[in-house]
């Protein structure tokens, strides 16, 4: 059993019902809801768990390998931890935890650019190994420049993003004051006296503020400022000429995130991406859409030879990532799972989770008798 493990926590939902008790709750309800009713956000995993998959008892074994290599680079387990905005929001210094985590268990960190740490802090603490998340700015400058610091931070991959044109709807922010432009309420004061935990870590390292982009922005931004900077400096909606300009100039690893069909995942190709990730941002943005499990398997069968295909949205086990590699998956992520971690147990939160998923996933593999994490696909019992 790793080290990093902390029996006490064996579970994603023991983690967020700790998070719960530890977080202010503007914090936890930005970071556990979905959009309008979510709908998305639960129907994500519940679909994914009517995978199922098949053991084989006495076949010859040799052990279990979690080890998987992607665009060129060997990972210790087919799972990363996805780019989360305003981390630092739900815990002090998530970002850096969670670097750090990642790097010591050999999995990809991937930063978004709203994130509350920079590029060039995240590029030291992982030796470069991070990949970094684009929103869309209006103007090509600061692409050009974000990009810049990127290669110059060691970034190997690319992430740019397609499934937000416009704000998910999200009641909860709404009511919290957290939609853009952001308003902290009274009530929100109040939430934070009774997390002192929370409150002096963040004290201590100072209000969260978007960290890659403090370079662009006029000093001394009201919250009202920050959302109307927020709004002029991006766009959300991306199309094939912005991938087109970014190709041309990002000599790395490019992967669109948020593919949720197979002509996305076709344009994907034809503009000479390496990776799509399949995904609905976690449930966050459209209420109506179906569980990224099923657009993963129609576009797995359809381009899988053709471009490196991933998940994530829903995700909270071992099991999950069997279940979404076996669906024809090359590699998974996670968002909230991480997150939770860190919000319930701090400094350990990071290690203690990717341990806690290592732990889960080796245990699947053992029992189904599946040696390599790229034969999970000869379990998968067909329904069809
Ligand atoms: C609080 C929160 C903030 C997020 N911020 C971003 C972001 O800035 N950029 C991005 O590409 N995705 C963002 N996402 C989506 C995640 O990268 C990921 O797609 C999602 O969390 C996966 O679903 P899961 O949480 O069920 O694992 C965010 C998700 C959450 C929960």
């Amino acid at each position: 059993m790793s080290n990093d493990f902390i029996p006490a926590y064996p579970s994603i939902d023991d983690l967020r019902k700790k998070a719960i008790r530890r977080i202010p709750r503007f914090a936890f309800e930005y970071l556990d809801g979905g959009c309008n009713e979510n709908i998305n956000l639960h129907r994500n995993t519940a679909d994914l768990r009517e995978v199922q998959l098949l053991p084989h008892y006495l076949r010859d074994f040799n052990g279990a390998s979690l080890k998987t290599e992607l665009f060129g680079i060997e990972y210790d387990a087919p799972v990363g931890i996805s780019p989360i905005g305003l981390q630092g929001l739900i815990w002090p210094n998530a970002t850096e935890i969670l670097a750090k985590a990642a790097m010591k268990h050999n999995i990809p960190f991937c930063l978004s650019t709203v994130a509350t740490s920079d590029i060039e802090t995240v590029g030291k603490i992982t030796d470069g190994k991070a990949w970094f998340q684009l929103y869309h700015p209006t103007e090509n400058d600061l692409t050009d420049d974000l990009l810049k610091r990127a290669h110059n931070a060691g970034v190997p991959v690319l992430v740019i993003l397609c499934d937000v044109p416009t704000f998910g709807f999200r009641p909860n922010d709404i009511r919290n004051g957290l939609a853009m432009p952001p308003k902290m309420s009274i009530r929100n004061f109040i939430q934070i006296f009774g997390k002192p935990n929370w409150a002096l870590r963040t004290l201590f390292n100072g209000q969260p503020e978007f960290a890659n982009l403090t370079p662009y922005m006029p000093k001394g931004l009201d919250m009202q400022q920050l959302g109307k900077f927020m709004d002029q400096t991006f766009t959300g909606r991306l199309n094939a000429a912005k991938i087109e300009r970014i190709r041309e100039r990002w000599k790395g690893k490019i992967v669109l995130k948020g593919v949720a069909n197979e002509a996305d995942a076709a344009e994907a190709i034809r503009l000479g991406l390496d990776g799509i990730i399949v995904s609905n941002h976690g449930g966050r943005q459209l209420d109506a859409g179906e569980a990224s499990i099923h657009p993963l398997q129609r576009i797995a069968k359809k381009y899988g030879d053709q471009i490196v295909v991933m998940q994530d949205s829903g995700l909270r086990t071992g099991p999950d990532i069997a279940r979404s590699m076996a669906s024809g998956a090359k590699f998974t992520w996670m968002g909230r799972s991480f997150m939770y971690g860190t919000a319930a147990l701090g400094d350990k939160g990071g290690n203690h989770t990717i341990a806690m998923l290592k732990m889960q996933l080796q245990q699947v593999m053992e029992q189904l008798c599946c040696e390599r994490v790229e034969d999970l696909p000869s379990h998968l019992i067909s329904r069809e």
